[in-house]
C-alpha cells in the first residue's frame, strides 16, 4: 500500500474524529519513524507489510477513541516533546497560557511550585525558560511522578525536584510562585463521556463540590507556602471563573484576575498573596488577547 492510499483509507475510516487526516498523518509518521512532512514529500512510497499491519492496528484503536497522544506516547507542549501515558492527563494547548502567565510573574531567581504536575508539562516549560530558578513539583500518582522525572531527564532539564505528594503533604519550603492545573470537572459533567477525556484517569479530572474542592484546598493551603506578595495561579473550568475569584477573595489574596484561553473562555485565575491586611478589593476580570 502507498503512503497516499494509506492516508485516504484511514481518513475514510476515522469519520468520528474531527481531525481525521491529521490523526492519520501523525499515526503513519509515527509508524514510519519520520516527520509528517515525509508523507507529503513521498506519497508514492510503499509501506512494508509490517508498517501496514502496525498502521492498521493504530487506526483501529483510534476508531475506538484512544487518544492519538496515547497511541504515539508523545505530545508536544511549549515545543517540548513530552512522553505521555494513561497515568495522567495529556497536556492541553490552553495550559500554555498558564506558563505564559507564570513567566510574567517570575524573576530569574524565583522559587516555583507546581501542584499536580502530571507529565511535568507546566514546570518543565517554566524550568526550560528559567534555568536558574528552583523548581519543585508534586503529584500524588507515583506513575505520573515517574513519567515527569523521565521527561525532565530526556529533556536534560535539571532544576526541578519531583516528589510524590498529596497536594502540600510532602512539600517543604516557601515559594514565590505556585501554579496548578488541578482536577476541576464535576463528576456528572457530560464532557467526561466525550473525546479523549474518556481515556484519561478520573483522578486527573474530577473533583467534588462541583469540581471546586481541590481548587479551594490548594488556595487555602497555599497561604502557608507563599512568600509575601507571591503569586498563586490556577487553571479551572470555563464556568468556574466567578467561583474561583470568590474563593481567592475569601482568603488572603488580592489583585485577583481571570485570564481567558485561546477559545475566549475563562481559564486561569491569578492572585497575589499578602498576609498584611488589605482594604477589600472586588475581584476583577481581565481579558488578555
Ligand atoms: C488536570 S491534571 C494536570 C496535569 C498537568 N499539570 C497538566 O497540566 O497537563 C491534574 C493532576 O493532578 C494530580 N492530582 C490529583 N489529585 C492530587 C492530589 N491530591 N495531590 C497531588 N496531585 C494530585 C493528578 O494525578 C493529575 O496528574
Amino acid at each position: 500500500m502507498r503512503i497516499d492510499d494509506a492516508l485516504t483509507w484511514a481518513k475514510f475510516l476515522l469519520v468520528t474524529s474531527d481531525s481525521a487526516l491529521l490523526d492519520a498523518q501523525i499515526l503513519l509518521a509515527h509508524v514510519l519513524e519520520k516527520e509528517t512532512v515525509y508523507l507529503m514529500t513521498w506519497p508514492e512510497r510503499d509501506l512494508s507489510v509490517e508498517q501496514k499491519v502496525a498502521f492498521e492496528a493504530l487506526i483501529e484503536q483510534r476508531i475506538n477513541g484512544v487518544p492519538v497522544a496515547y497511541l504515539t506516547g508523545i505530545r508536544e507542549f511549549w515545543s517540548l516533546p513530552l512522553k505521555v501515558n494513561d497515568s495522567t492527563l495529556i497536556p492541553r494547548p490552553d495550559t500554555e497560557i498558564l506558563v505564559e502567565t507564570a513567566l510574567a510573574c517570575c524573576s530569574p531567581q524565583s522559587s516555583i511550585l507546581d501542584l499536580g504536575t502530571g507529565t511535568g508539562a507546566i514546570i518543565l516549560a517554566l524550568a526550560s525558560e528559567l534555568p536558574n530558578t528552583q523548581c519543585f513539583a508534586v503529584d500524588f500518582n507515583h506513575d505520573a511522578v515517574k513519567l515527569a522525572i523521565e521527561n525532565a531527564t530526556s529533556l536534560n532539564i535539571n532544576n526541578v525536584t519531583f516528589k510524590q505528594s498529596n497536594w502540600f503533604e510532602n512539600v517543604e519550603g516557601m515559594f514565590d510562585v505556585i501554579v496548578s492545573n488541578p482536577p476541576y470537572i464535576d463528576e456528572n459533567d457530560h464532557h467526561l463521556n466525550e473525546g479523549d477525556v474518556r481515556f484519561e484517569p478520573l483522578s486527573a479530572l474530577v473533583a467534588t463540590e462541583n469540581g471546586l474542592s481541590d481548587i479551594r484546598l490548594i488556595a487555602t493551603q497555599a497561604q502557608r507556602y507563599l512568600n509575601e506578595n507571591g503569586s498563586l495561579m490556577i487553571e479551572h473550568g470555563f464556568e468556574q471563573g466567578v467561583s474561583v475569584r470568590e474563593i481567592f477573595a475569601s482568603l488572603a489574596y488580592h489583585n485577583i484576575k481571570t485570564i481567558k484561553d485561546y477559545g475566549d473562555n475563562d481559564r486561569i485565575t491569578i492572585a497575589t498573596y499578602s498576609a498584611a491586611p488589605h482594604a477589600p478589593i472586588s475581584p476583577t476580570h481581565k481579558e488578555i488577547k
